[in-house]
């Protein structure tokens, strides 16, 4: 069964497309990365497929359903989302425990009934994650990695079928980052859970993700099996410029093969 199918999924703002036809189809249990330059819509396309933005053609199926304004709140309850760029603009004063809290509900506040097993499960999240002590904080006095810890934390508030993960190691010290990764290991090796991971670094792409998309200007460049995706050839034309692409062990690393720098008559 595909979790996540878009069928000529486009977003137009203005006379720009931020998505322009993109057709992906993910399947129950596969996971996936998802990488491209700075601002080619990585975000705005996950945002977008958890029913948090607005779309202007197309078709979004998730988890089966299609979806839609009335269900999106309902389908949310049943997957896990992290992205601080989407939701440092959401959270402001609301504390960490209300946003860890926020997933059972579908959106950003309390909505419903709130049960002891419901508060246990966020003061457990919220120890595991080392931030007990900041459970009544606003998100915004909150450092970066506590915020990140917040957002992850919430992203497990259910056990989730389905975990989109938009930059999660954002702002996370090495403690936190080997802690999260090992976890997620366990869960995709425990659980039938889908993982749709964003990340610019390369050497955080475990083994078992097997498929990769690459983004460019709100468009599909490619998309398929990891391996051919993350193909020197492919890179080098997706960056316009030579790329280099290594493995090591399990680690996969790349780099531009030229020197970059600025000009520099600017800064001399
Ligand atoms: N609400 C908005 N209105 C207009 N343009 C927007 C809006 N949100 C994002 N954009 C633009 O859409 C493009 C894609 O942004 P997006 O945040 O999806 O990029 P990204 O691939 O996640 O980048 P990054 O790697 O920097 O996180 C950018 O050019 C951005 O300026
Ligand atoms: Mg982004």
């Amino acid at each position: 069964m595909a979790i996540i199918n878009t069928v000529h999924l486009s977003h137009k703002q203005g006379s720009k497309y931020l998505l322009q036809d993109i057709n992906w189809s993910v399947q129950d249990g596969e996971h996936w990365v998802i990488f491209g330059t700075n601002g080619c819509g990585k975000t705005t396309l996950l945002s977008t497929i958890c029913g948090y933005r607005a779309f202007s053609a197309g078709s979004i199926e998730l988890l089966g359903q299609p979806l839609n304004l009335d269900n999106a709140v309902t389908l949310r309850k049943e997957l896990g989302f992290v992205s601080a760029s989407y939701f440092d603009r959401c959270f402001k004063n609301e504390s960490s425990f209300d946003i860890v809290l926020s997933a059972k509900f579908g959106g950003f506040g309390r909505r419903g009934n709130i049960s002891d097993k419901d508060v246990r499960r966020v003061r457990q999240l919220l120890e595991s994650f080392g931030i007990a002590s900041k459970g009544d904080y606003p998100y915004t006095m909150l450092s970066q990695g506590q915020k990140q810890r917040v957002l992850l934390a919430r992203a497990l508030m259910a056990p989730p079928k389905l975990l989109i993960l938009d930059e999660p190691l954002n702002g996370l010290d090495i403690y936190a980052r080997d802690f999260f990764l090992n976890t997620l290991t366990e869960i995709a090796d425990a659980t039938d859970v889908t993982i749709i991971y964003v990340t610019h670094h390369t050497e955080e792409i475990l083994p078992f993700f097997k498929k990769a998309m690459l983004l460019k200007n709100g468009k599909v460049f490619a998309q398929g099996d990891l391996e051919t995706v993350f193909a020197e050839d492919t890179l080098s034309a997706y960056f316009d410029h030579q790329t280099n692409a290594r493995w090591e062990g399990d680690h996969f690393y790349i780099n531009i093969g030229e020197d970059l720098r600025m000009d520099k008559s600017i800064w001399a």
